[in-house]
């Protein structure tokens, strides 16, 4: 298994980034990259940082690190490609490499905290950090300046994309009531769906969604002022907030253990924690839950982004029992645990895309949340569940969450080959 996904990484590797697999995902991913820095590092530190570097050398002058970097202009099998998003239309982005214009997850903090307590002495790694720590707080703080005009300590993201969770059913009333004519977007050829098979993918319906999406925020020169006006689609997202949450903790010790300034990200904990807990806890649910600003009401799903924060101790003891009894009854009725949906839900899809699989990196985290509350049984079955996976289908991008349909195939979903999947192995499969 280890040989294995060292093996994937060095094939994904771009000379200087990784790419999550060939054809479906052709450039570098940003919290792709992440996971994969932590799985380069268990044998090859140098990549592992060069991959982070690489990542920040996209990072616009308003702090944002763009969802994809297109390091190459040639690579044709991929949309939207460069020309597309046209990141130019943004004074504050690089000219080279040419970029989306929109984030996903900022995963970076807790990832060189993981660095270095790998390698808490490497000079190289030391050096690293030092020079990284003030984007990754200019990131947050793009969060903070640009993503919260309310001033919540909640961001808010105008793209299903940027949570990471391209098509959850968590974004169909919202996606649903974005009223347009074809007339209203470019006319455009997916690729995605000629690389992985359609009913893994997210559906022609959505993609012209992301289209609308993508176009709103170009036409706003990727600028949050005309964005937060116009989006019919602005979301505080469960994950998007536990990740930036989580990431400032890293911060703040990895700062503390170099005698660096903290005190602007203590500031945002102080206010994003409780405003978490207090807006987007959903008591008849007993999950946490995204909140839309358009329809001013919490989104009222299970599902894993809610179950993330253990990831970010955000959870109080009871409400984080409450999630680990969640895990414990979907392992108890044959599920692989943690399927991205709630599976007792109609829209509950167990191949397509978020509607339903298991995701490495979710279980990577989620692993992480359930050690940190001591329930340790629980997340030895979320680390064991994903390696049986990856064991059995190979090092797919994503997987069948109900084991009697799991045991009939032969394959996972989505894209092969994939980094993070390799990443995720051989980072859980390294802890005893
Ligand atoms: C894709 O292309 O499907 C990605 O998830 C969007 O970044």
């Amino acid at each position: 298994m280890k040989d294995d996904a060292r093996r994937i990484l060095d094939l994904n590797w771009k000379d200087g980034f990784t790419i999550p697999t060939k054809n479906l995902y052709p450039f570098q991913w940003n919290w792709d990259s992440g996971f994969t820095s932590i799985g380069l590092s268990h044998y090859n530190l140098n990549s592992a940082i060069k991959e982070l570097n690489s990542l920040f050398s996209g990072q616009w002058q308003n702090g944002m690190v763009p969802h994809i970097l297109f390091h190459s202009e040639n690579e044709k099998t991929y949309f939207p490609n460069f020309d597309f998003w046209e990141s130019s239309v943004n004074k504050g982005a690089p000219n080279k490499p040419k970029s989306s214009g929109i984030t996903q997850p900022a995963v970076h903090g807790f990832v060189i905290e993981n660095l270095l307590n790998k390698y808490p002495d490497d000079q190289h790694l030391i050096s690293f950090i030092k020079d990284i720590y003030p984007k990754i707080i200019n990131s947050h703080r793009f969060f903070y300046k640009y993503r919260d005009p309310l001033n919540e300590g909640l961001t808010f993201i105008f793209h299903p994309w940027e949570s990471g969770r391209d098509n959850s059913p968590l974004w169909d009333k919202a996606l649903d009531q974005i009223k347009f004519s074809q007339n209203d977007i470019p006319s455009y050829e997916r690729r995605d769906i000629s690389i992985a098979p359609a009913e893994e993918r997210p559906t022609s319906y959505q993609y012209d969604r992301y289209v609308y999406l993508l176009q709103l925020g170009k036409e706003n020169k990727y600028e949050e002022i005309g964005i937060f006006e116009e989006s019919p689609f602005l979301i505080q997202d469960t994950l998007m907030n536990m990740v930036l949450i989580r990431s400032n903790e890293s911060m703040i010790k990895v700062g503390k253990r170099f005698g660096l300034d903290t005190g602007e990200l203590e500031e945002w904990q102080q206010q994003s924690i409780p405003k978490f807990r207090e807006k987007l806890w959903n008591e008849e649910l007993r999950t946490f839950t995204p909140y839309d600003l358009r329809n001013n009401e919490q989104i009222e799903f299970k599902e894993i982004g809610g179950i993330s924060t253990l990831f970010a101790n955000i959870p109080s003891q009871k409400q984080a029992k409450d999630l680990n009894n969640y895990l414990i009854s979907l392992h108890d009725r044959g599920f692989y645990i943690c399927p991205s949906f709630d599976v007792d839900s109609p829209l509950f899809d167990s191949k397509r895309y978020w509607r339903g699989p298991i995701w490495p990196q979710m279980n990577w985290m989620i692993y992480h949340g359930l050690e940190n509350y001591n329930f340790h049984s629980t997340a030895e079955i979320v680390k064991t569940d994903l390696l049986e996976l990856i064991e059995m289908h190979g090092f797919y991008e994503y997987f069948e969450s109900q084991k009697s349909v799991a045991f009939d195939l032969s394959k996972g979903y989505g894209g092969n080959d994939f980094s993070w999947t390799a990443a995720c192995a051989l980072d859980l499969s390294n802890i005893i």
